[in-house]
């Protein structure tokens, strides 16, 4: 499987703000390193499961040159763990999340996103769900940074 493309899951609470803009950020720096990466995005909650990203999400992708108006909400599943090659938490909370329901003979790599960032090891990604319209530009940016390390590590890993 592991000399297939790579393909990486992000994981945040509800799949309408923080991991689709992570999917998102990963779409535009493979292609921006014209590296082959499936890319997708779930949420450890199902409240928002067949709904589009947060319009604040959309706006902040539109302007990084990203159009996420079709991507729909979905919730994790136990069986990702053997589709994907990586799973990512953008928070403690749903990695925890993501340790519950992860099968014994899950395959795929899972960790948590800020630690592919040197001094963000061990943090989140803050939720800009609850908060001014500037938090998602603070999303886009972790998420970015976190994006281009990925490529890095796939890159690396060929
Ligand atoms: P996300 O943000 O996990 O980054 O998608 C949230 C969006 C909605 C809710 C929580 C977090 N909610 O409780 O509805």
């Amino acid at each position: 499987m592991n000399t297939s493309t790579p393909s990486v899951l992000f994981v945040c609470l509800g799949n309408i703000c923080r991991s689709p803009l992570a999917e998102a950020a990963l779409r535009v720096e493979a292609a921006r390193a014209g590296l082959a990466v499936e890319a997708d995005s779930a949420g450890t909650g199902d409240w928002h499961v067949g709904s589009p990203p947060d319009p604040r999400a959309q706006a902040t992708a539109k302007r990084h040159g990203i159009d996420i108006s079709g991507y729909r909400g979905r919730q994790v599943t136990a069986e990702d763990f053997h589709r994907f090659t990586h799973i990512f938490a953008l928070d403690g909370e749903n990695l925890k999340g993501l340790r519950r329901i992860r099968p014994s003979d899950g395959t795929a790599h899972l960790g948590l996103l800020m630690d592919l960032i040197p001094g963000r090891e061990g943090s989140g990604v803050t939720d800009p769900y609850f908060g001014e319209d500037a938090g998602f530009e603070v999303t886009w940016d972790d998420v970015s940074g976190a994006a281009r390390a990925i490529v890095t590590m796939l890159q690396d890993a060929r």
